[in-house]
């Protein structure tokens, strides 16, 4: 059955087989993976109509056979990842044709990185890799420290730029039993440190240029556009850190056009904070190179990222499907994220980062009035609640929200509320 996939270069072309532990080509670039889907989707309507039928099991079982169809069922390590809500928000923003938001906040660990773990950590555990490791701003942590708490016999390993991630974030590796280490350095810094650990040693990278962590991303757009009865929006708006991300949602949305669920291509925007905006920068420049960078702090503490580890790829992704990069300001986006929240759909900074470029790209016409748009909310706002109330304590912000504090005292409290 591993037959079925191989690796192949993004850059040369070589193929490898998907058996080997190997995260880049000897020409030193990143790897994709690649299956052959004729064999596992040979009809696309029966496919349709097959996961129809499978809506009970989760998401990563029911979109398997375009995920991952290498993968032994039986190996599958899943927290019931996936589902997640995609909420219709149109009224509330009536200069689109459609405004959804898909709420991948609303997964176990509480962002998308459990779509891309669930594919890692199992095939980590099919290839019986005991130690699993990555860098991580925040959310890569704690994704896969669930995971390989849950697997049957596996040490997860996270590396973690000291004093720059949410204290929620910080918690959840470490209550997984995770062994947790602070770096003094940023994620570019960490990424660089785990690239060399695991070259020398016997332990598997799980970040996402480990190409196998790709193939469960691609749920993201798939289960958007099964939700939307295979209808695609003229759009797709999505935060870009290490870029891993966008890369998994091109790959994704190209292969059910390759296999003929879809017949038209969606346009892709990806969006940066102005501080930390290498892909902007180059898309600005045509692509023509990435300039890494320092980035710079930011309220969207996990896209603080200078030298996007998947910027070939993301590129490939954003030209194929003719989309653009567009950069928001710290203001922007935490007067965005505020508004989202309010209307019950708590966010984290990052997702605010894609809604706040979304409203950008529509006020400057690049997004028209009619077109359909799906946003992708990476993490759930409460991984990130220091930044909540810092934005509501201070009231010189737009939409703050001040906590009252009283004496208990009848007459106080009806000052404070009425
Ligand atoms: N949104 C959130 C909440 C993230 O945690 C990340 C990345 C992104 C967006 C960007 O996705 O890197 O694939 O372009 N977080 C990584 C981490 C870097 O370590 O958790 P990307």
């Amino acid at each position: 059955m591993t037959s079925n996939s191989i690796f192949k270069c993004i850059e040369c072309k070589q193929d490898y087989s998907i058996k080997e532990i190997r995260y880049r080509c000897e020409c030193g670039n990143l790897l994709e993976v690649q299956h052959d889907l004729k064999k596992s989707i040979p009809d696309p309507n029966k496919w349709k109509k097959s996961i129809d039928e499978n809506l009970k099991t989760s998401a990563f079982h029911r979109y398997h056979s375009i995920l991952f169809p290498s993968l032994p069922i039986e190996k599958i390590i899943s927290l019931n990842e996936g589902d997640t809500p995609l909420y219709n928000v149109s009224n509330a923003f009536p200069n689109f044709g459609s405004l959804r938001l898909k709420h991948e906040g609303m997964n176990p660990t509480l962002s998308f990185k459990d779509r891309g773990m669930v594919a890692g950590v199992s095939w980590a555990n099919h290839l019986g890799c005991n130690i699993v490791i990555c860098a991580s701003t925040g959310d890569t942590s704690a994704a896969m420290a669930a995971y390989a708490g849950l697997a049957p016999n596996m040490k997860g390993i996270v590396l973690l730029p000291d004093g720059k991630i949410s204290p929620e974030q910080l918690a959840q590796p470490i209550a997984s039993g995770a062994k947790t280490i602070g770096i003094k350095t940023d994620f570019d810094g960490c990424m660089n440190l785990v690239q060399k650990l695991t070259e020398k040693h016997d332990i598997y990278l799980l970040n996402s240029m480990n190409s196998v962590r790709i193939e469960g991303q691609k749920a993201i757009g798939i289960e958007t556009l099964h939700q939307l009865g295979w209808n695609v929006p003229d759009w797709f708006i999505i935060p870009i850190g290490n870029a891993g991300n966008i890369s998994a949602l091109g790959k994704g949305l190209r292969e059910l056009y390759k296999i003929g669920v879809i017949n038209k291509l969606p346009k892709l925007a990806g969006i940066q904070t102005i501080g930390a905006s290498p892909m902007y920068d180059s898309f600005k420049n045509n692509f023509s190179n990435l300039v890494p960078q320092k980035a710079k702090p930011t309220k969207a503490s996990a896209i603080q990222i200078g030298n996007p580890v998947s910027y070939k790829k993301a590129v490939n992704e954003i030209k194929y499907f003719n989309g653009v990069v567009e950069a928001v300001n710290e203001v922007e986006l935490m007067d965005w994220k505020a508004k989202i929240d309010r209307m019950g759909i708590s966010i984290c900074p990052n997702s605010a980062v894609a809604v706040s470029g979304c409203m950008k790209l529509q006020k400057n016409g690049i997004i028209k009035s009619n077109d359909d748009v799906v946003v992708i909310l990476t993490a759930h706002g409460t991984k990130f609640s220091n930044t909540s109330v810092e934005y509501h304590q201070n009231i010189s912000n737009k939409y703050a929200n001040k906590t009252a504090i009283i004496e208990p005292d009848i007459s106080q409290l009806e000052k404070a509320i009425l």
